[in-house]
């Protein structure tokens, strides 16, 4: 379907700069450094380039992405900032501190970076590289480490053409990143909670705050391949209608979830049909999973068939997340 990619490697120039901005223009996949590690990124309103930065770094699971942008103000457009957060990012920020946070209404982050969930992960890198991406392009970017599913995060350009060679379009060479570990990350839903421990300290963040951060739940780890358990976050998203998986027919009156070009038996009766991608694609799949699932829900409907989906590529993450969606609570 797609040609074969060929990663180019830039030295962090002008020009290069200007690439990387016509490349996550068009929908294309560019790793850069931060302060922290080297970040993959897409346009976060690009749901398409999202799905496609998920297939690259092999992700079993939807994992949320950390949206990246310019400056404080552009965060705002992102999420809510209650008090403690406010003054967490005033005090931090540009710097390696993530701020969960309830997402702002109208906030134009595809859904499929956020996973589903209300909350949005948001970061002011202070890297200058990362710095002048973010203002030329004007938008958010999703960033996750630019390594593959399950490597350890990569701190040197060199690092990075060696997990994702020919997966992503370009790789802009800042030389080697400072703090050398990802972001510390903290949920600001409630009672401010250390989600990750990173680079910036967490004696540094309780200073501020004049309290200690709370703790997440015993046995809970926030990785790139646990992603934080369902219900954790009281903001997780589980859509309340019951889902059939592997549907082989739709009943009367059932909403559809569809995949491919040939529906099954029974979809003339159904309340509703959306497709998550009639030709059969799995990326376009990807892009349309969270908000369909919250459309189909919306009609409450009372069950949801979902068609098979093939265990491919990123079938399995879509299958992962529907698993999720399916099981009882
Ligand atoms: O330093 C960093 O943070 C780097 C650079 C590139 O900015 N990025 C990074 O991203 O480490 P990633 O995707 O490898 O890790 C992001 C973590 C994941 O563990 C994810 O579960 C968590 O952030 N996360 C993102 N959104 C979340 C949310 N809404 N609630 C809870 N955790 C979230
Ligand atoms: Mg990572």
């Amino acid at each position: 379907m797609t040609a074969p990619l060929v990663t180019r490697v830039s030295r962090a120039d002008a020009a290069a700069i200007g690439d990387a901005v016509r490349c996550l223009k068009a929908g294309g996949l560019v790793a850069f450094p931060t302060e922290t590690v080297y970040g993959l990124g897409a346009d976060a309103t690009d749901g398409r380039a999202i799905a496609r930065l998920y297939e690259a770094k092999g992700r079993p699971a939807f994992n949320p992405l950390i949206a990246h942008v310019a400056d404080p103000a552009a965060a705002r457009a992102l999420a809510r900032f209650e008090a403690e957060a406010e003054k967490l990012a005033e005090a931090f920020w540009p710097g390696p501190l993530t701020l969960v946070l309830p997402k702002a209404p109208g906030c134009p982050v595809a859904e499929l970076a956020t996973a589903g969930l209300d909350s949005i992960a948001v970061r002011v890198p202070h890297h200058p590289v990362a710095q002048k991406i973010l203002a030329a392009f004007g938008r958010p970017i999703v960033a996750p480490s630019a390594n593959r599913s399950g490597h350890v995060s990569p701190t040197t350009a060199a690092h990075v053409l060696a997990d994702l060679r020919n997966r992503i379009d370009l790789i802009v060479d800042g030389g080697s990143t400072p703090v050398g570990v990802e972001s510390t990350i903290v949920a600001c839903l409630g009672e401010p909670m250390l989600l990750r421990p990173g680079g910036l300290p967490r004696d540094d963040i309780e200073r501020v705050l004049g309290r200690p951060l709370a703790e997440p739940p015993a046995g809970i780890a926030t990785t790139d391949d646990a992603p934080l358990a369902p219900g954790m976050l009281a903001s997780h998203y589980a859509p309340r209608t019951p889902l059939r998986l592997d549907a082989k027919y739709v009943g009367a009156g059932e909403a559809l979830l569809a995949f491919g070009p040939r529906l099954v038996a029974g979809s003339e009766g159904a309340a509703i049909v959306l497709n998550l991608s009639e030709r059969g694609d799995l990326i376009e799949a990807a892009a349309n999973l969270f908000s369909y699932l919250r459309a189909l829900d919306a009609v409450g409907a009372k069950s949801m068939a979902v068609m098979p989906i093939p265990h491919d590529g990123l079938g399995e993450a879509i299958n992962d997340r529907l698993a999720r969606a399916a099981a009882p609570r």
